[in-house]
């Protein structure tokens, strides 16, 4: 019996959320289930500043989705950076919209929405002044600075559309999203900071720009200070374009239904696909989710400690908390830098009321004991998020018990950047919580556990996480490539939108989310595709094949494991393990690392060629004795030998 932790007595008065009690959520999510257009229509009118307010809902369902993009308030239209900025200026502009802390303790910026407002129009003149268009795509590749949130909204007041490469990111990958979605420009920073050490931003986009003829300007922040090369007639400085360029812009009037963002996530096959978001049904979505789920206030500091590289970043630092008028953390840093008290020494200074971050951070801190913690003040917090992989629920205890003292309310988040915004997550402080679940769907989340292709689980249970109806944050498609969008996640389950994730559903309807069902790693909160690995592995003239997947890891969530076959003149060695390592970091980025290899004489493929990933997933995670059938197999010694030799950290 999982012990189920109440809703905490002292916190409920003053919400301004518009579900302050079990009762209200219960009939907010009948309401949606019912009426969804009607739901959602008066949600995005209430939380969006639109200059045609729509009047249609969805367009749409997950069987036309198939022939063209489900819309969502298809008539309406807006500016994204009016909810975000412009509304706030009559009743905010002295409130800190963006506060930054920088990778130094201590260091860092306030900065008040009348300031973005006013950075945001001045980078929008000055991107306007370099030829960005509405419509024309922006890649973003920065650290965390406020910069690169001033770059992403710069884009949304034009209406071009930004795609943000997390800073970790190798030259390829860099090149491989620009040429994607066409990008013309690029925005970076000279080096990005993290944990004490540099990250040489702007010349990874040098390295990946060579000979790409499609850019033909690249903005550059300066941070650091470092010297870099400037290419001359392309290159620009910030600092000599920004400051300079008008304090207003008029915003660029878009579609509800005009692209956002593209942001470029790892699936099972081949490389990353470009998510594209659009505006209304974005912006409704995560500004609702964020208030409903963390029972936000008009004095709450907030701190998502992401980076704006992935869509916790966009959509929980940037967009929802903007649109609410919050304040918005910026942490440029690592939990662990100087000190793993880095976090808690943060709530202290600013006092935070809520603070979100991921399970491997959590994991990592309570690793290193209570002492840290203990060490600094953390009686503003409020509620705790989680995010990004399943907590196990000895860490979900730490949180609560250790940096909560009890008294905040636990959010484990369960979404994808595909949802655009939070799904499943308790809303605190109203539903009542159980560590390691993701609890309940939020309203106009359907969710379905699917027993096999065409059964449908009922009740208690454990299936594949599909969800039965279109919510508005919902990605309309891949960039360039709709029928991808198609096979990806509407072909498994015919009607349904498959997640790619199992779950468990227990007697109370709560969810445990159990982890990918397909060949999307999660490494420490970060999305990478097995195929990724093995083509980056392949690469290298020594090896003939590989077969990468994960295995369960203590700090991490998952570790990655990779079966090499050589070419037969090759050895295996420790340098070999390093080479294919870097190529691993050339393809993919710094986040990117094989934990183990294990040399294989071959692959168990069944007869018609296809690799039995069944097997390497069991020896990998320590259960050769659960192989099952392995009478198909082309060879059924690999197995032996495969099990025989079969590595552990
Ligand atoms: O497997 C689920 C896991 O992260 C995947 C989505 O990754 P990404 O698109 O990078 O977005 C991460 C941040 C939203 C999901 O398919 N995941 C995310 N949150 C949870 C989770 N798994 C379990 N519990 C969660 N709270």
């Amino acid at each position: 019996m999982t012990e189920l932790y109440p809703v905490p007595g002292r916190v409920s008065s003053g919400s301004p959320s518009p579900i302050p009690d079990l009762p209200a959520y219960r009939e907010a999510y009948a309401r949606a289930l019912d009426d969804p257009d009607g739901f959602w229509l008066s949600v995005a009118r209430e939380r969006v500043r639109w200059r045609r307010e729509p009047t249609e809902g969805l367009a749409g369902d997950f069987h036309s989705v198939l022939e063209s993009p489900l819309s969502w308030f298809g008539d309406g239209q807006l500016n994204v950076t009016e909810t975000c900025l412009d509304q706030h200026l009559e009743t905010r502009a002295d409130k800190t919209a963006i506060l930054w802390e920088a990778d130094q303790p201590g260091q860092g910026r306030h900065i008040t929405y009348a300031e973005l407002h006013r950075e945001v129009c001045r980078t929008a003149n000055a991107l306007h002044a370099l030829g960005v268009e509405k419509g024309e795509r922006v890649i973003i590749y920065m650290g965390m600075v406020p910069e690169a949130a001033i770059a992403m909204l710069a884009c949304a007041r034009l209406g071009a559309v930004h795609s943000v490469v997390f800073g970790g990111f190798s030259a390829e990958a860099v090149r491989d999203r620009v040429r994607d979605c066409g990008a013309q420009v690029v925005i970076t920073q000279d080096e990005g900071r993290r944990g004490g050490r540099t990250i040489p931003l702007k010349s990874v986009v040098d390295q990946a720009l060579e000979g790409e003829r499609g850019v033909h300007k690249v903005l550059v922040f300066r941070h650091t200070g470092a010297e870099i090369a400037m290419a001359p007639g392309r290159d620009v400085w910030w600092h000599d374009v920004v400051p300079g360029a008008g304090d207003s812009h008029e915003p660029t009037v878009c579609g509800a239904e005009d692209p956002l963002f593209i942001l470029y996530t790892s699936g099972s096959t081949g490389k990353p696909k470009g998510l594209v978001h659009t505006q209304g049904g974005y912006l409704t979505y995560t500004s609702y989710t964020h208030q409903v789920v963390f029972d936000l206030r008009e004095d709450d500091v907030y701190a998502c400690v992401a980076d704006v590289g992935w869509i916790t970043g966009h959509s929980y630092i940037v967009y929802g908390p903007l649109a609410n008028g919050a304040t918005t953390m910026m942490f440029e840093s690592v939990p662990t830098w100087p000190d793993a008290g880095r976090y808690w020494d943060l709530v202290e200074r600013y006092g935070i009321t809520i603070f979100y971050t991921a399970p491997t951070a959590i994991r990592a801190l309570a690793a290193q004991g209570d002492r840290f913690v203990l060490a600094y003040a953390r009686s503003s917090l409020r509620v705790l998020g989680t995010v990004g992989e399943p907590i196990n629920p000895d860490a979900w205890r730490w949180y609560h018990d250790v940096v909560g003292e009890g008294h905040c309310t636990v959010v484990d988040t369960w979404w994808q950047t595909e949802t655009g915004g939070i799904a499943i997550s308790p809303l605190a402080p109203v539903t009542p919580t159980k560590p390691g679940s993701a609890t309940l769907p939020l309203p106009g989340i359907v969710p379905v556990l699917m027993e096999s292709e065409d059964r449908i689980l009922r009740g208690p249970g454990e299936g594949r996480l599909c969800l039965a109806q279109s919510w508005p944050g919902q990605a309309r498609t891949v960039w360039g490539d709709h029928p991808r969008f198609v096979a990806t996640y509407f072909t498994t389950y015919p009607g349904y939108y498959f997640t790619g994730d199992g779950s468990r559903r227990d007697r109370d309807g709560y969810y445990w989310i159990t982890g990918r069902v397909d060949d999307v790693l999660n490494i420490s909160g970060h999305r990478m595709g097995t195929a990724e690995f093995e083509s980056a592995l392949v690469s290298v003239d020594a090896v003939a094949e590989a077969g990468v997947v994960g295995f369960p890891h203590a700090l991490k969530g998952q570790g990655v494991y990779a079966y090499i076959v050589l070419q037969h003149d090759q050895v295996a060695s420790p340098e070999l393990e390093q080479t294919l390592n870097a190529a691993v970091r050339a393809a993919i980025g710094a986040h990117a690392k094989v934990d183990l290899f294990q040399f294989v004489p071959g692959l168990p493929k069944t007869r018609s060629g296809k690799v039995m990933r069944r097997i390497l997933r069991k020896v990998a995670e320590g259960q050769p004795e659960a192989l099952g059938d392995v009478s198909t197999l082309a060879d059924p010694s690999v197995v032996d030998a495969i099990v025989a030799g079969a590595r552990k950290l």
